[in-house]
C-alpha cells in the first residue's frame, strides 16, 4: 500500500488546508470552500520534483547551492508527521510536521538538525510556527529558510503590497542591483525577484480572491521576497503554464539576505500568520 501523501485539516465550513508530505507543502488552504493558494496546472507530483505553488518550504538555502539543489532539500524531500491533525478546545485544528538530517541531507549539508513545522487552522487564518534545533555537542550550522507562498490572484497587475517603503531591495532581473523602494504601496507588471530587505512585520496584499485582502504577519523572518516570472520566464518553466502568471503572486517571509546561525544545542523560532480579511 503507498504511504500517505497527503494529511488535510479540516475546521468545518469548507475551510480545509491540504499538506503533501513531500517538502511538507501546504498545496491548499480554503477558506468558505474559496481556494487563496495558486497551484500550477502542470505542477508535477512525482516525489522528487518541488511542487510549483502552494507553500514549499525553502530550507537550509535560498537561492542556487553549490552542495544541492535551488533552494535546499527541505522542499523536495518527505517529512513525518508529528502530530496528527487534532482538534483543539477553541475548534482550530492543529497538525505538526517534522524533519531531521538523513543520509541524503547530510550529503549536501553534513550537520545534524532538528526542524518542526507546526500548522494550525483558524477560521480565516492559517499560522505556522517553525522550529530549528541543533543537536550537537560542538558544532555551529548556519542556514537560511523561507516560506515560498504562492497566492492565488484574480490578476496580479491588480494587487498593491504594503510593507515594503524604505527598504533595500537586491533586484535579481537586474543582476543583483541594490535599490531602495520609495513607493508605499508595491504593484507588479512585469518579471519581478526581488529580496527586500528589514521588511515590515506585516504586508498586505489587495484584491486577492474574490476581491479581498490578505494581511501576512511574520515574526524572526526579516525579509520578503517578491516574485512573479511574467511570460517570458513561464515559458521557460516546464511546470508552469504559459498563461498562468497573472494568477499568482510569490510574497515570501524568509531569513535570506543574512543567514541565521544556530549555535550547538540551541533553537531558532519563526512564525507566520495568513489571514484572509
Ligand atoms: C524565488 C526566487 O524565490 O523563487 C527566484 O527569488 C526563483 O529567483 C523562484 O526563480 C522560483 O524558484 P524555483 O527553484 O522554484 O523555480
Amino acid at each position: 500500500m503507498a504511504a500517505t501523501s497527503v494529511v488535510v485539516l479540516d475546521r468545518g465550513n469548507n475551510t480545509t488546508c491540504t499538506i503533501n508530505l513531500h517538502g511538507a507543502t501546504v498545496v491548499s488552504w480554503r477558506v468558505n470552500n474559496q481556494e487563496q493558494l495558486f497551484v500550477s496546472k502542470q505542477a508535477i507530483f512525482d516525489g522528487k520534483k518541488a511542487i510549483r505553488g502552494g507553500i514549499p518550504f525553502v530550507f537550509p538555502q535560498f537561492g542556487p547551492w553549490s552542495f544541492g539543489p535551488q533552494h535546499g532539500f527541505g522542499r523536495i524531500i518527505r517529512w513525518n508527521i508529528e502530530k496528527a491533525p487534532e482538534r483543539l478546545a477553541s475548534g482550530d485544528v492543529e497538525a505538526i510536521f517534522s524533519l531531521m538530517d538523513s543520509d541524503f541531507s547530510r550529503s549536501m549539508w553534513n550537520f545534524q538538525f532538528r526542524l518542526t513545522y507546526r500548522l494550525i487552522l483558524r477560521e480565516k487564518e492559517l499560522h505556522f510556527n517553525i522550529a530549528v534545533f541543533n543537536p550537537s555537542k560542538d558544532l555551529t550550522f548556519s542556514f537560511n529558510m523561507l516560506l515560498h507562498t504562492y497566492f492565488k490572484v484574480p490578476d496580479v497587475r491588480r494587487c498593491q503590497i504594503t510593507g515594503l517603503q524604505g527598504c533595500t531591495f537586491v533586484d535579481k532581473t537586474r543582476d543583483g542591483a541594490v535599490y531602495q523602494e520609495t513607493r508605499d504601496v508595491v504593484t507588479i507588471n512585469e518579471w519581478t525577484d526581488r529580496i527586500y530587505q528589514n521588511t515590515s512585520q506585516e504586508h498586505i496584499i489587495t484584491n486577492v480572491v474574490s476581491g479581498r485582502k490578505m494581511r501576512i504577519q511574520k515574526y524572526n523572518f526579516p525579509d520578503t521576497v517578491i516574485w512573479n516570472p511574467w511570460l517570458d520566464r513561464a515559458k521557460d518553466m516546464s511546470d508552469f503554464g504559459d498563461d498562468e502568471y497573472p494568477n499568482m503572486v510569490c510574497v515570501e517571509a524568509g531569513h535570506v539576505s543574512s543567514p541565521v546561525i544556530l549555535l550547538p544545542g540551541t533553537a531558532f523560532e519563526a512564525s507566520q500568520i495568513l489571514q484572509v480579511m
